[in-house]
């Protein structure tokens, strides 16, 4: 007999982590999947390690106790600071944001030149240099970008002040490194602001650049993932369902489908 049908567990600190359940869905569309947005405690990238962790593992219990059978830590800061507490307490696999980033980053990369952008706690953890680590001669810069945040959840992301802001910190970044050949958007909420960065980033670069993002990498990861994870031999035809927790709902209606790229039925609350 198969095992009953499992959901993949994703959260985030917000909402923002609703864009790795939109490269999910995309990759994985008769997967059953539970979200949980961190919303009254957003954001995470100006806090400290240990108080991400804390509230990341949280999080986590809270998926855990709905029987996911995976867990993605959509959120780069909770991936950046956590992963090692986060895999310790859990009994099924854990992908994070990083690994599967800095992976594509390694793949599209000419010459080994990469810049990292996200928020202060992603780059302070110096996460995805030791990940970049594993190429040989790897040279990455990383650079804070923590009004890219806002902008995304105001829907303000091809506009002239996103091109301002845009312009302002990928200066300060093809300043560090001139050769730069590859850009990993290492936070949740860049991805909606692809465009206005890929668009600053050519007028900047000395040649080609590549733009990738955690989101949709990780979706590849968690395919890669479930051929060996239990509860997810039941197979279906159907559409997966989309089940949304946040811990606050203010103003979730106007901006989560922003990052979903779909209407979303409806928000529980739930206190972690
Ligand atoms: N989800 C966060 C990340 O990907 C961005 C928002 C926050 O600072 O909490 O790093």
């Amino acid at each position: 007999m198969s095992e009953p049908r499992r959901p993949i567990g994703v959260f985030d600190s917000g909402v923002g982590g609703l864009t790795v359940v939109r490269a999910l869905r995309a990759r994985l569309p008769g997967e059953d999947v539970v979200y949980l947005g961190d919303t009254a405690r957003v954001p995470y990238g100006s806090k400290s390690p240990r108080t991400v962790e804390r509230y990341a593992l949280a999080c986590q219990a809270f998926l855990l106790a709905r029987d996911v059978k995976l867990v993605l830590i959509a959120c780069n800061t909770a991936s950046a600071n956590a992963l090692p507490a986060l895999e310790a307490a859990s009994p099924v696999p854990v992908i994070g944001a990083v690994a599967p980033g800095a992976g594509s980053a390694l793949e599209a990369t000419t010459g080994g030149h990469i810049g990292v952008i996200g928020t202060l706690g992603t780059v302070r953890s110096g996460a995805y240099e030791r990940a970049l680590a594993a190429r040989p001669g790897a040279h990455v810069t990383s650079l804070a970008c923590p009004l890219f945040v806002p902008l995304a959840e105001e829907g303000w992301v091809d506009d002239d002040v996103a091109r301002a802001v845009a312009r302002r910190y990928l200066t300060t970044l093809f300043a560090a490194d001139p050769a730069i050949d590859t850009i990993v958007l290492g936070c949740t909420h860049y991805p909606l602001l692809r465009d206005v960065i890929t668009a600053t980033a050519r007028e900047l670069a000395r040649g080609p650049v590549a733009i990738v993002d955690s989101a949709t990498a990780m979706a590849a990861a968690a395919a890669a993932a479930l051929p060996a994870v239990a509860g997810s031999d039941a197979r279906t035809v159907t559409p997966g369902a989309l089940a949304c927790f946040a811990t606050d709902i203010s103003r979730l209606d106007e901006i989560a489908p922003r990052f979903l790229g779909e209407p979303i039925s409806s928000f529980e609350l739930v206190d972690l």
